[in-house]
């Protein structure tokens, strides 16, 4: 069941136990220990944002592996959460949300498209495990080719459109604002911004609703640079691509949070922004 109201605690400190409230949710599990599931997952923990995480991947040692690490730095950190590594996709039974980070990831020179069949065939059997075992839950869909992964696993697991998200939005967007500020030596949480479309080079910043404490960006940046910084946009996961040489970008991860849909929120699938 999810619940609302979970502390979000960035300093990492153990709040008082007057402070303490439940979890937002009991269980959430995350399929794929890779990249960005590992990370996704401490990033979990360490919010303390659910009683339980589960990272489960086909690697045997590789999600005991990590979950254990992350584990381990509880008491450092302060956070409750119990987190667990399974090879087996029962372990994600009765979760609250499923996060989708299985699959192929792109290499340099590779478009989110070439990925497409390999994870589509990971993606069947995992929906199909959802529709088993937690029945209940929301997804979330992190694996590319993002878009078409999101509407492909609901699809399979049949469960209502409301309750099967792609995240992507959340990502270009933070890239946008990351160019802008660093372009105007501003502090990234004061730019505004909203990039609509899909997860690839079409993707369009919305330049009539950014600005920078208010003040219209039109206003601020000339027409050119506008330009140069919606294109990185664009490219910015083939930039990060290109400088890693062996995956793709994951530390740009927003975690879920406690106000996220319930269940029964909704009747459209879409991105969360
Ligand atoms: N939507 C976005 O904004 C966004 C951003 C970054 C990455 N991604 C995508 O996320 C996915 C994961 O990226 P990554 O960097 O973590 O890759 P990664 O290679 O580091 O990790 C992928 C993991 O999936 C596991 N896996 C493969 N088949 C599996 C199966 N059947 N069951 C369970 N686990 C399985 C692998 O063993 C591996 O550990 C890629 O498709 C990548 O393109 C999306």
């Amino acid at each position: 069941m999810l619940r609302a109201g979970a502390p979000f605690n960035p300093s990492g400190s153990s709040p008082p136990a007057s402070e303490k409230r439940m979890p937002a949710f009991q269980k959430i599990s995350v399929l794929g220990a890779g990249n960005v599931g590992g990370s996704l997952a401490q990033r979990l923990a360490e919010m303390d944002l659910a009683a339980e995480v589960v990272l489960v991947d086909i690697i045997d040692g590789l999600p005991q592996g990590k979950a254990l690490d992350i584990q381990e730095s509880a008491p450092i950190l302060g956070f409750s959460t119990r987190v667990t590594g399974s090879l087996n996709l029962e372990a994600i039974r009765d979760s609250d949300l499923v996060i989708e980070t299985a699959g192929l990831a792109r290499k340099p020179g590779m478009s989110r498209s070439d990925l497409l069949t390999k994870n589509a065939e990971i993606l069947r059997g995992h929906a199909v495990a959802v529709k088993s075992f937690a029945p209940q839950s929301v997804v979330l869909v992190v694996t590319n080719p993002v878009d078409v992964m999101t509407y492909w696993f609901r699809r399979v697991c049949g469960l209502p459109p409301a309750r099967v998200f792609g995240e992507s939005g959340t990502l270009d967007t933070a890239r946008f604002r990351t160019f802008v500020a660093l372009e105007l030596g501003v502090a990234p949480k004061d730019v505004t911004s909203f990039v609509l479309g899909t997860h690839g080079d079409t993707m369009v910043p919305i330049l009539s609703l950014s600005s920078v404490s208010g003040v219209p960006l039109t206003r601020l940046l000339a027409t050119d640079t506008l330009a140069e910084i919606v294109k990185r946009t664009q490219q910015g996961g083939a930039e990060i691509v290109n400088l890693l040489k062996t995956g793709s970008a994951y530390y740009a991860r927003p975690p879920p949070r406690p106000n996220w849909p319930k269940p029964s929120a909704g009747t459209r699938s879409g991105s969360f922004r």
